[in-house]
């Protein structure tokens, strides 16, 4: 039987329609054998950074999201994106998370995607979050690279993906990033 991987899911729009939120959806659905998929659902309550308030110690729900990143074997972002870049409100939860002691992105294998409703479906905010990761020494799965464009025409009015060239990149990420998790971790 195939090593037990646990993921921690990211996604970086608040919006109760979103696009992003749906393929987080569908990779939810879609698991290879042996993964599971942690939903991260507080975003909407982080507080701006503050560096004079994370020098009295880090707010509860930075302390809740630091565990549930350590506790994962693998990180999933699915990023909207904002203006060419990575949503204010994600970089903003990867900025307090990131801060020492212990920060706990070190070492993590980390897969994302992301859907716009632009051509070019995320890739230009997927690159900005790549050099995010580098500094912080995640460990990005390179391939497949996961851009879905027209994200308006690919999920019905119930939010069903209704693309299956996107639902195999969906699958193929998903399996790519199991396979990547376990001989990081091997
Ligand atoms: C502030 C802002 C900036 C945006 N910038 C871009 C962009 O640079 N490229 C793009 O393809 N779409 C852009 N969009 C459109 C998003 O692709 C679209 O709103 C998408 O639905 C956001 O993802 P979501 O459905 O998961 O919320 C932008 C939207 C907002 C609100």
């Amino acid at each position: 039987m195939a090593e037990a991987i646990k993921i921690f899911a990211i996604c970086g729009s608040l919006r109760k329609g979103s696009y992003n939120r749906m393929a987080l959806k569908v990779a939810a659905e879609n698991l290879p054998p042996g993964m599971t998929l942690d939903q991260y659902d507080r975003l909407a309550e982080i507080p701006p950074y503050n560096e004079d308030v994370r020098q009295q110690g880090f707010p509860p729900v930075i302390e809740d999201l630091r565990r549930r990143i350590k506790a994962a074997d693998g990180l999933l972002f699915v990023t909207p994106e904002y203006n060419y870049s990575v949503p204010g409100v994600l970089k903003n939860a990867i900025d307090w998370a990131s801060r020492p002691p212990d920060q706990p992105f070190a070492g993590k294998p980390v897969a994302m995607m992301g859907a716009s409703m632009g051509g070019f479906g995320t890739g230009r905010a997927q690159y900005h979050l790549r050099q995010t990761c580098v500094f912080l020494d995640m460990i990005p799965l390179n391939k497949p690279e996961v851009m879905i464009p027209q994200a308006q025409n690919k999920f019905d009015a119930q939010g069903h993906l209704t693309d299956a060239a996107t639902l195999k990149f969906i699958q193929d990420l998903m399996v790519a990033l199991a396979a990547w998790t376990r001989r990081l971790k091997a």
